[in-house]
């Protein structure tokens, strides 16, 4: 059965932005978005390998830049080449810029149309499920510096985003995991999806079950952004888990969306340490968070220095002032909040947690 489209918009105090959601969807958008006007594609080799005859057909006269796979490449060597590939291809500032692939095509994408001419139209379209649930939709671009995550980067709304389900058909089970890793993010945000995950632990494997959440994870993500588009308050509420995440993700070699899914796991047990998580609700959304760690491929994490990942948070200058660190952390259901804590004490509580959960 064909799957129906859905279009979202997301009325960002800096751009209205349409979001369609669908099976096959791109190939209908592409002809209205690339009339008259010069594009320039960014994707990736892996997915350019994939889907090359689709590149040849749809984009044959267009710039392209094919970025080597993995976040080792969110940096700015890559950001320079891909500016100077936009240069060299003559494009202009009514040009058109598509990001097709991962986030992380799609945050170094978007932070060079974001720069380019200060600034061309873009089109995300997020080629994995973490993408299509998260980094596609609310306009945060980036890339790490110094080991630091998404140091650099700039607030830039894509025009459309353009998400097309047909991607995920090629999508390897640990890209899929961490897909499911952000969709288990807005379970400690939003009692609907915290009831619809605890009833269905045993569907986390589930392609087609996460498929099904995809515009719902939009939908929350679009009105959190129209409200905060800028992170002044309640857009952090989408950090949740990601200070330690950002910590341990390089250091562990983890996918961004398996790291969140640790993160989170170890910041709700901060929290309940705090005395800011209501323990029992905490200790259901940890059930949740331990039943997606446990989905197959599993990472095989090494806790045991676990002070140097402290450290590394503290590293992170995004979360911390002096001698504090800042988490966004689940407090109770459909509340978070954020909680500063002596390093000491997130220190202390990050090893206990590893302790406790027998990580
Ligand atoms: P990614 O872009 O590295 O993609 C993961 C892997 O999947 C890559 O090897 C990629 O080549 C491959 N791939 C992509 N599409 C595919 C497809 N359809 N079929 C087969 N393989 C495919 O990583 P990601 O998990 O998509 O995104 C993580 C990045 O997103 C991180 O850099 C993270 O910081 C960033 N992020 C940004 C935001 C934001 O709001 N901007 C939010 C969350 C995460
Ligand atoms: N993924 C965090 C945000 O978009 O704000």
């Amino acid at each position: 059965m064909k799957e129906k489209t859905e279009i979202l918009e997301l009325n960002a105090p800096s751009m209205q932005a349409k979001i369609y959601i669908g099976a096959g969807i791109l190939k209908e958008r592409l002809p209205s978005l690339t009339a008259g006007r010069k594009c320039f594609v960014v994707t990736d080799t892996n997915v350019y390998a994939l889907y090359r005859p689709f590149f040849d057909e749809y984009f044959k006269d267009a710039g392209l830049f094919v970025l080597p796979a993995g976040e080792e490449n969110k940096n700015f060597q890559s950001l320079y080449a891909i500016l100077s590939a936009m240069a060299e291809a003559g494009v202009l500032r009514t040009s058109r810029l598509f990001a097709i692939g991962g986030g992380v095509v799609g945050d170094i994408g978007g932070l060079a149309a974001a720069l380019y001419m200060r600034g061309i139209s873009c089109v995300q379209v997020p080629t994995t499920l973490l993408a299509q649930v998260d980094s596609g939709v609310g306009g945060k671009t980036a890339v790490d510096l110094g080991g630091v995550k998404n140091i650099v980067g700039a607030f830039y709304q894509p025009e459309e985003v353009v998400v097309d389900t047909e991607f995920l058909k090629t999508l390897p089970l640990r890209e899929i995991k961490c897909g499911m890793g952000e969709i288990v993010k807005y379970a400690a945000l939003d009692g609907k999806f915290f009831k619809t995950l605890s009833e269905n632990t045993d569907e986390l494997s589930s392609l087609e079950f996460l498929q099904s959440l995809i515009a719902d994870s939009i939908r929350l993500k679009a009105g959190v952004v129209e409200r905060d588009e800028k992170e002044s308050g309640e857009r952090k509420c989408l950090n949740v888990g990601h200070t330690t995440s950002h910590a341990i993700e390089l250091t562990h070699g983890f996918s961004h969306g398996e790291g969140v899914l640790y993160g989170m796991l170890l910041e709700t047990h901060i929290a309940i340490q705090a005395g800011v998580c209501e323990k029992e609700y905490g200790g259901k959304l940890i059930k949740i968070i331990r039943a997606a760690i446990e989905v197959e491929p599993k990472s095989a994490p090494d806790f045991k220095n676990i002070k140097a990942d402290a450290a590394k948070a503290k590293a992170d200058k995004k979360n911390t002032r002096g001698d504090k660190i800042t988490l966004s952390v689940a407090k109770k259901q459909n509340e978070w909040t954020t909680l500063t804590l002596d390093f000491d004490f997130y220190a202390n509580a990050l090893e206990r947690a590893v302790k406790e959960l027998s990580l």
